[in-house]
């Protein structure tokens, strides 16, 4: 949109949330990834956000779930002002931002990835409104400045399988916006994600705070280099279609992960006995079925039990019959891989 041709409208993006199976863990300059990172994109934990613009002055109001949050409100105004630096006309319009998740807001779910992604796409769409743009350069700055929000929003934005951050292992990868992975085993598109909430309790150290704990951790370097070994040898696991290669990586990392928590100065535990109790009951199960069902976690207690879609007539009623109970008020949403985000207006 031109600064000349101001004029009021509606946009609407719905986009999904993503479970990272190499973790983002470690940041510096301008929210830049230490070390690659590969997620898959889900399908049902989801943030839908639509923005109502008119000509103004750059007032932003923001309502979650139907009600007014001003610590959103100012967090999303500063966000705004620096995307603002490259697109002026966002200080030309007044916006109304109306944003809510598909999942319940007590679930312990990490919403930043969805609820990033849908603002910076909606963002996108206003700034560029009327102007002809190549699908892939639109999501591809979408992106960039889902990035700038939060690092896993940057991954949010397609699916099924996205990568952010430069590596020698995928052409045209970047540290400033996810691409999608292309060379996927179909296995993977379809598979299953079935979200275990341990526990509903906000956490004690947010993740902002945890990669910040990264910077002079005294297992650090052999963490990112890890990690980046871990990037190729996922990409021929997916290419190949590979899951007793992805079980074991995807459980690598995880454990990983928080070990670089309890590892920390000072350290810190966001694991629950909940969730040893799954993952041990996954290790027997698995042991007994030969399935080839896998668990992550993200920076929280809660489990992500992965499997391919033709295990879920097994999978699902172990899941009820035995790990329900582990669960905080028997709380399981069961996801699936999905494509990434969608437009719905606008
Ligand atoms: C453990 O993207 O939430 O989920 O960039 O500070 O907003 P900020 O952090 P965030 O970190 C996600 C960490 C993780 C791993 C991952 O998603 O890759």
């Amino acid at each position: 949109m031109n600064a000349s041709d101001l004029r009021s409208g509606r946009v609407k993006w719905r986009s999904p949330s993503n479970i990272a199976i190499v973790k983002y863990w470690g940041k510096h300059g301008e929210q830049l990834p230490t070390n690659p990172s590969i997620s898959l994109t889900l399908s049902e934990a989801a943030t839908t956000t639509s923005i109502d613009y008119k000509p103004g002055s750059g007032l932003v109001e923001f309502l979650f779930e139907g009600n007014r949050n001003e610590e959103f409100e100012d967090r999303v105004t500063k966000y705004i002002n620096r995307i603002a630096g490259e697109h002026s006309v966002l200080h030309q319009l007044d916006l109304k931002i109306e944003s809510s998740n598909s999942f319940p807001h007590s679930a312990g779910i990490a919403s930043s990835a969805s609820a990033m992604s849908a603002l910076a796409l909606c963002l996108g769409s206003i700034v560029h409104k009327g102007a002809a743009m190549d699908e892939r350069a639109f999501l591809e700055e979408a992106s960039f400045n889902a990035r700038l929000g939060s690092g896993s929003a940057s991954r949010s934005v397609a699916g099924p399988v996205m990568l952010w951050g430069a590596t020698e292992h995928l052409l045209n990868s970047h540290d400033e916006w996810a691409v999608q992975v292309e060379d996927v085993d179909p296995v993977f598109s379809t598979f299953r994600d079935s979200i275990l909430i341990v526990s509903k309790e906000e956490k004690q150290v947010k993740s902002t705070a945890g990669h910040a704990l990264m910077n002079g951790h005294p297992y650090a370097q052999q963490r990112f280099d890890n990690a980046r070994n871990h990037i190729g040898e996922l990409l021929s696991i997916l290419r190949n279609g590979d899951l007793g290669g992805f079980v074991d990586l995807c459980e690598q990392e995880a454990l990983d992960l928080h070990a670089m928590m309890m590892t920390s100065v000072p350290p810190y535990l966001l694991i629950r006995p909940g969730t040893v109790a799954v993952i041990e009951a996954l290790h027997d199960f698995r042991a007994q079925s030969g399935l080839p069902v896998c668990m992550t976690l993200d920076a929280g207690p809660n489990i992500h039990m992965l499997y391919p879609e033709s295990a879920e007539a097994q999978v699902r009623p172990w899941i009820d019959s035995e790990l329900l109970r582990y669960c905080a008020d028997g709380m399981c949403i069961h996801d699936r891989v999905g494509t990434g985000a969608k437009q719905l207006e606008g």
